[in-house]
């Protein structure tokens, strides 16, 4: 059984930093073992860019999962016990991989007879191991994968009304895809973040030394034109000036700020218009943190957005890198589901349809 999972996991100094998708693999590894498969696993860590680098070698995964580690992915396993899992080294350490290889990926195949795809994070990549494996063996989803699609669908297909957005991070240029696709599909869109000192801006406000896309203040007018009364921007701001652990604060609205000061978070009057329009919500979708979380002096908005987003009863669904690793850091929970995909849920918040996953339905016939 060979099965793509996305691995892809922190690490810092060489220990892993964040275990998250080596837990959300379990599922589906623990089944195939249960039904006495023989596993053979699959996934990339960072980019090596179609070279051997030993810094970016699976080794410490597989010590943290408690297999077998096979130092080179096309190098045979040997002899397997059923139930047996091992995994195989960095995928992306062939230059194949990411070239889609068709004799690269025919050579992955030849290791097993059936192909598993779990790997949602990695699956808006078109590469040998997430597409072209599946030319030549039979291909399934994995629980992981089914997961992902799912908590997608409920939240963007079939929603409980009324839905809210929630998307914040720094820029509107690698959100503008998101924001067009989930505008008509939504009763409320807030935008927080990096990103509304954009917006902020493109009315005409002064925002100090806040970070501003210039470029796409275009884009920002024209989200709020046709976002009309849906669109919720922050009323108030935290404001410092700089971006640094025990920086002084201050509570300020989102004009007016001074040049020197910049915009960190959001304030409490837009915690609390945010909570007004989060309460009675059925679905809510969130995609990028509120202010500079990693930093505790401008985690507040953050925290309380998450805690009104778990505390609304909505089916909540949570992606994207940086919002996963705020809402883990901050240690919010009760949230239905919480995306292991960065790029990839980005791309499915965009509405695209991921390789990865076309390719599972092309060989489930449609
Ligand atoms: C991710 O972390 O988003 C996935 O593992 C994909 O990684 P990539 O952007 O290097 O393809």
């Amino acid at each position: 059984m060979l099965v793509r999972e996305d691995l892809n996991v922190p690490m810092e100094a060489g220990r892993i930093s964040d275990d998250t998708r080596i837990r959300a693999a379990r599922p589906t590894l623990e089944k195939l073992q249960q039904m006495g498969a023989r596993v053979i696993v699959m996934s990339h860590l960072g980019r090596p860019e179609g070279k051997p680098n030993p810094e970016l070698s699976l080794r410490p995964v597989a010590e943290a999962m408690g297999v077998r580690f096979v130092d080179d992915c096309l190098k045979p396993a040997g002899e397997m016990g059923e139930g047996e899992v091992v995994l195989l080294e960095n995928v992306r350490f062939h230059p194949g991989d990411e070239e889609n290889d068709p004799e690269f990926a025919r050579r992955l195949a030849e290791q097993g007879e059936v192909y598993v795809n779990d790997a949602f994070a990695a699956s808006h990549r078109s590469h040998a191991s997430v597409v072209g494996v599946a030319h030549y063996l039979p291909a399934y989803a994995g629980y992981l994968m089914l997961a992902e699609l799912e908590a997608l669908h409920r939240a963007l297909d079939d929603p409980r009304r009324p839905v809210v957005a929630v998307v914040g991070g720094a820029k509107v240029s690698t959100k503008a895809g998101v924001l067009a696709h989930l505008l008509p599909r939504v009763e409320s869109l807030a935008v927080v973040g990096a990103m509304a000192n954009t917006f902020f801006k493109a009315r005409g406000a002064e925002v100090g030394s806040s970070l501003v896309e210039d470029s796409a203040l275009d884009a920002a007018r024209q989200v709020e034109r046709e976002g009309g009364a849906k669109l919720v921007l922050p009323v108030d701001s935290v404001i410092a000036r700089k971006a640094e652990p025990g920086a002084l604060t201050r509570v300020a609205g989102v004009d007016g700020i001074e040049p020197g000061w910049m915009i960190l978070d959001i304030g409490p009057a837009t915690v609390a218009l945010l909570g007004e329009r989060l309460r009675g919500a059925g679905t809510v979708v969130w995609n990028g943190p509120a202010g500079v979380a990693e930093i505790p002096e401008f985690a507040a908005g953050t925290r309380a957005l998450g805690e009104a987003i778990a505390g609304s009863g909505a089916f909540s669904l949570v992606g994207g890198g940086d919002t996963a690793a705020a809402v883990d850091k901050l240690g919010l929970t009760g949230f239905s589901h919480v995306s292991t995909g960065g790029g990839a849920t980005l791309e499915a918040m965009e509405g695209k349809e991921l390789p990865g996953v076309s390719i599972l339905k092309e060989a489930d016939g449609g």
